[in-house]
């Protein structure tokens, strides 16, 4: 196959992750006997520094243009003046906006020899197999009126939460399928006692349950669901929940994986690629991690794990995607770890392991 791929390292540890899974992917090309093109633009910060905008034309362009995008990480302390009229966030948020990627997956499924990593006891974490999907391109993120303004004397700012039917009714679609192709658990979280958008969220998700009888529901709220995804994250499967709560869930289910730069996340949509397969964005969920952005010691397992989904989701190539999640898993499993999670590997000799792992995979036919 011949696959064009948009890579987006963006800020922070972002081009030295997003390095870690070039290599993976082009090994993946070789052994395959497959062509990835695979070509660089900005953005974030430092599209902010060369341009002016975190989203330039021709990185946007690109994007649309191509099979899959991945990125690294956008932001930075530098460009973090709570007056600034651009920010590097804004470039992710904009594409996630153009790319028309309303759904955002997440998986958690810790690794076993990893239970000791996380601060919750290793029995809690033994079954833990989740995914969340997150809405992406709607609540209050995206919506309007959102401002400053003089009010009495004082500024006052505002931000809106909003969804539409049909913004809910197709991401509910979506995390219903996936139930059923998994444990046909099904949790949509929300704050419906308190939010008119969650209670049209609420009822939407409840009234499309009655096409899947064969899915369980279960309706939590996100204060509670934050709690019970410490107190029985094994109980989960699909968590279904909006733009803002799966944002903050997610970094929480994290701590489970034993290290935010465990997880790896698929952005898609309804727009296809020239395979006929969701064009998606692939980034693993960590920020740009600038306390220890330039040191050479990132854990690139997130990143390269999103390259994974990718193979799947946006290129069709299971045997492929299947091939790096066993080469990063064996490499867990053989002790080898970056500082996050105790060990002394740095970004490249953690890579350099994962690669002899993929090179040791038999090919499928
Ligand atoms: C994420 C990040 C982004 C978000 C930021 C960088 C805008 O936290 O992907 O989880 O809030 O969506
Ligand atoms: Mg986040």
């Amino acid at each position: 196959m011949k696959a064009e791929i948009t890579l987006l390292p963006g800020d922070g540890i972002g081009p030295e992750v997003l390095t870690a899974s070039r290599y993976v992917l082009e090994a993946v090309a070789s052994k395959y006997g497959h062509t990835f093109e695979m070509q660089e633009f900005l953005i974030g910060g430092c599209a902010i520094d060369a341009q002016g905008t975190a989203l330039p034309d021709d990185s946007l362009t690109a994007c649309l243009g191509s099979d899959a995008v991945m990125l690294g990480a956008v932001g930075g302390p530098k460009w973090d003046d709570p007056q600034a009229e651009v920010r590097p966030e804004q470039g992710l948020l904009g594409l996630r906006k153009e790319m028309r990627l309303f759904a955002n997956l997440r998986p958690v499924n810790p690794h076993p020899a990893l239970l000791d990593a996380s601060p919750l006891r290793p029995e809690l974490l033994r079954d833990v197999d989740l995914i969340v999907v997150r809405e992406l391109t709607g609540g209050i993120y995206f919506g309007e009126p959102r401002h400053r303004v003089e009010l009495n004397g004082e500024q006052q700012a505002v931000d809106t939460m909003t969804y539409t039917e049909s913004e809910v009714r197709r991401v509910a679609h979506l995390a219903f399928e996936l139930a059923r192709q998994r444990k046909s658990k099904l949790t949509s979280v929300d704050k419906a006692n308190v939010l008119e958008s969650s209670r049209l969220w609420r009822q939407i998700v409840t009234s499309i349950a009655s096409e899947y009888p064969d899915v369980q529901l279960e309706l939590l709220l996100i204060d509670a669901a934050a709690m019970h995804l410490l107190t029985r994250p094994g109980d989960f499967d699909v968590i279904l929940t909006a733009n803002l709560f799966g944002d903050i869930l997610t970094d929480e289910a994290s701590v489970l994986s034993g290290s935010m730069g465990n997880l790896a996340s698929a952005s898609i949509g309804a727009i296809k690629n020239r395979f006929d397969l969701p064009r998606g964005l692939y980034e693993p969920i960590h920020g740009s991690a600038p306390d220890i952005a330039g040191k050479g010691i990132a854990n690139p397992i997130g990143m390269i794990m999103s390259a994974a989904m990718m193979l799947r989701h946006s290129l069709g190539l299971e045997a492929e995607a299947e091939a790096v999640e066993e080469a990063v898993n064996k490499t867990i499993t053989n002790g080898e770890r970056t500082p996050d999670l105790g060990g002394t590997h740095s970004t490249g000799s953690l890579t350099e392991k994962i690669l002899e792992g993929i090179a040791a995979a038999i090919p499928a036919q």
